[in-house]
């Protein structure tokens, strides 16, 4: 099994290869906390509108979703949550079974990659559930960085590396993308919250008042749940992965 990394989401959805797609900060990160707390479904929308569009037609069919995402970090007019982990850790209870989540990087990335064979929502708080998923499938792996705004983002890069090191530690062949991810995160595994702070997206969100996200999405392996995609009477939704043997 090879492992490849790449900075942005692909031109065009890979068709062979097992996608892990990473936006640490903030979008897989938030739906590693959504499944970690039950949830049953996550609608991940493209655009801020397709967000209002798919909650309205949903709530049409059956009990409202949450609808939950950002724009600069923040909840869009209209929406009920915005993105962040941490508020939705602290809930006593997520108020419905369903979300429909848009955001401006994360979930273009997982809609993105709708064509492979299987789609992974990762982050560093579902590592190990995701990378079980990736290795159980058998394809060769694609770690896909969302990036911010088209361009590299570095915190993403370094959650790649952390999600690299876990497939190379079951077997997994590094490309050199991936092999350079894996190195830079090695690099700063012990202060890792501190380097996603200091990417270009952490010093934002501190800038916004969410450095205790920062310091929850650099947690590791504190959800044993993670969301694979797939289509339901056309709609992208991903939908929590049963694994052998896991703890729920
Ligand atoms: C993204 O899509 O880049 C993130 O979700 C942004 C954020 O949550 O701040």
């Amino acid at each position: 099994m090879r492992v490849d990394l790449t900075i942005l989401p692909p031109p065009a959805s890979p068709t062979r290869e097992t996608c892990l797609v990473v936006d640490v900060l903030r979008a897989t990160s938030v739906m590693a906390v959504l499944f970690g707390r039950g949830i049953e479904a996550v609608y991940p929308a493209a655009t801020i509108e397709e967000g209002r569009v798919l909650r309205a037609r949903l709530a049409a069919d059956g009990s409202a979703p949450m609808l939950c995402g950002e724009v600069d970090a923040l909840p869009p007019e209209g929406y009920d949550y915005g993105n962040s982990p941490g508020e939705f850790m602290r809930m006593a209870a997520l108020p419905a079974n369903r979300a429909v989540v848009a955001t401006t990087n994360g979930t273009p990335a997982l809609v993105r990659c709708a064509s492979a064979p299987l789609v992974i929502a990762a982050a560093p708080l579902n590592a190990g559930a995701a990378t079980r998923l990736a290795l159980a499938a058998g394809h060769d792996v694609l770690v896909v960085c969302a990036g911010t705004a088209g361009l590299r983002s570095e915190d993403d890069r370094l959650a790649g590396g952390l999600l690299v090191a876990r497939l190379v530690a079951a077997g997994a062949e590094p490309t050199p993308a991936a092999a350079s991810a894996l190195a830079d995160f090695r690099a700063v595994a012990t202060n890792f919250t501190a380097a996603l702070r200091d990417s270009g997206h952490g010093r934002r969100l501190v800038a916004l008042g969410f450095d205790s996200d920062i310091a929850l999405c650099a947690q590791s392996d504190r959800y044993e749940r993670a969301g694979t995609l797939r289509f339901e009477d056309g709609i992208a939704v991903l939908r929590p992965a049963e694994q052998e043997g896991m703890a729920s």
